[in-house]
C-alpha cells in the first residue's frame, strides 16, 4: 500500500555571512537602534552582497536538509522553492534542481510573498496525499534587500536575506495535522513590489510597457492590525481541522515580521513565551525564509525534538495568511 501521509524528516538554513545592524543602518537613514528594536525587536539582518544569489542560499540550505534527511539527491521527486525574489522571474527551481543533482526531480517557483513557506508546505503535502511523490524538497527563500528602498526608513529596516529549506517524506504516520490557507486581494495594496510599466511605442497603434519592479512600498499599521487580527484565527482553524487544543501546542513559530505581532499573536492564543520561537532579532524578516530558517535553528538547538506538535503561520503580501500544524520528524 502507498504510504499517503506527511513527516518533515530534514532542515537546513543559510543566510549571507554579511551583517547589516541597527547601529550601522542608522549611518544610512535616520534611525536608531532603539527606534527599530522597541518598534520590532530587530537588531540585526543579513544582506546578499552581489556575488549571493537566491539560487545559491536556497542549494545550501538544502544540503543542510537532505543531508539531516539521509537521502540522496536524486530520491528527491519534486522541488517547490517559494519565492517573491527569484534571480530569474522564469523561475528559479530548476537551477536548483541542478545545482542539487536532484535528476529526478520536477522544480517549480511559488510565490505567496511571506506565506510562501506554508502555501508550499500545503501544496507540497497534496502530492504525497495523493501518492504522486515520495521525497519533496520544500525551500523558503527570498533576497528582499534587492527590492527595498534604502532611503525609506519605514521599510528598509524591517527586512534581511537568507533561505530555509525542509524534506517532506511519505509516510505511514500522518504528521501535517491540520491546515488553513487564506487569501484577500481587496487589500492588495498595503504591501508590494509591483511592475511599474513605462510605454514603450512600438509601431502604428501598438504600445507594449517595458519597465521594472519598484520597491516594496507598505501601509505598516494596516499589516500590523491585518496580522494580529487574523493569524490567532487562523491558527485556531488549524487546530480545529488537527482537533487539537491550544495547550496541545508545544512551538509557536510565526512569520518573523515583528516581535510586537509574535508577541500579541501568542497573547491572543495563550501561548507562554517560552513556547514561542523567535530569532527575528537577528535576521529582521527574511519573508519566505523565516519560518524554516526559525525552524531549522530549533531543530538543531535540541530545542524541537521528535513528535513535538508545532503550530506555524505565515502572513503578509497578497494579502496572503495561513497556518499549518504539524509534529516533527517521523
Ligand atoms: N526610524 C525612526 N523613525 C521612524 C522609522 C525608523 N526606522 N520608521 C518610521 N519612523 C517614524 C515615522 O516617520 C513616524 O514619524 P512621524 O510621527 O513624525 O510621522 C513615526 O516613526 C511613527 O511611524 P509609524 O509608521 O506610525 O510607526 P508604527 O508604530 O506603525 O511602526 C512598523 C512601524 C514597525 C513598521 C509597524 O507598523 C509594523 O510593525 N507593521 C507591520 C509591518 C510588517 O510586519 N510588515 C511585513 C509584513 S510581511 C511581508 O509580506 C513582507
Amino acid at each position: 500500500m502507498t504510504n499517503t501521509g506527511i513527516a518533515m524528516i530534514g532542515s537546513g538554513s543559510a543566510t549571507p555571512p554579511v551583517s547589516l545592524d541597527n547601529q550601522r543602518l542608522s549611518q544610512i537613514v535616520e534611525t536608531s537602534d532603539e527606534w527599530i528594536a522597541s518598534r520590532t525587536g530587530i537588531r540585526d539582518r543579513r544582506v546578499a552582497d552581489p556575488q549571493t544569489s537566491l539560487c545559491s542560499l536556497a542549494t545550501a540550505a538544502s544540503k543542510q536538509a537532505i543531508a539531516m534527511a539521509q537521502i540522496d539527491p536524486s530520491e528527491i521527486d519534486l522541488i517547490v522553492l517559494a519565492t517573491s525574489t527569484p534571480d530569474d522571474l522564469f523561475g528559479s527551481a530548476s537551477q536548483i534542481q541542478a545545482q542539487l543533482g536532484a535528476t529526478q526531480a520536477v522544480a517549480f517557483d511559488l510565490t505567496a510573498a511571506c506565506s510562501g513557506f506554508i502555501f508550499g508546505l500545503v501544496t507540497a503535502a497534496q502530492f504525497i496525499r495523493t501518492g504522486v511523490y515520495k521525497t519533496v524538497l520544500l525551500i523558503g527563500g527570498d533576497i528582499l534587500s534587492r527590492w527595498v528602498d534604502w532611503s525609506d526608513r519605514r521599510t528598509c529596516v524591517l527586512f534581511g536575506d537568507g533561505a530555509g529549506a525542509v524534506v517532506l517524506q511519505a509516510s505511514e504516520c500522518d504528521r501535517l495535522l491540520g491546515f488553513e490557507l487564506r487569501s484577500d486581494g481587496t487589500q492588495n495594496g498595503c504591501l508590494n513590489l509591483s511592475f511599474q510599466a513605462q510605454p514603450q511605442p512600438l509601431i502604428d497603434q501598438i504600445t507594449v510597457s517595458r519597465g521594472t519592479y519598484q520597491p516594496i512600498t507598505m501601509n505598516g499599521k494596516e499589516v500590523y492590525r491585518f496580522a494580529v487580527k487574523k493569524v490567532p484565527e487562523v491558527i485556531e482553524k488549524a487546530l480545529f481541522r488537527a482537533d487539537l487544543t491550544v495547550d496541545q501546542i508545544n512551538w509557536l513559530i510565526l512569520h518573523q515580521a515583528n516581535q510586537r505581532i509574535i508577541d500579541a499573536v501568542a497573547q491572543r492564543l495563550n501561548i507562554p513565551s517560552d513556547r514561542v520561537i523567535s530569532n527575528l532579532a537577528n535576521y529582521g524578516n527574511t519573508s519566505a525564509a523565516s519560518i524554516p530558517i526559525a525552524l531549522d535553528e530549533a531543530v538543531r538547538a535540541g530545542k524541537i525534538k521528535p513528535g513535538d506538535v508545532i503550530a506555524t503561520s505565515g502572513f503578509g503580501a497578497g494579502l496572503t495568511w495561513g497556518a499549518a500544524i504539524f509534529q516533527w520528524g517521523i
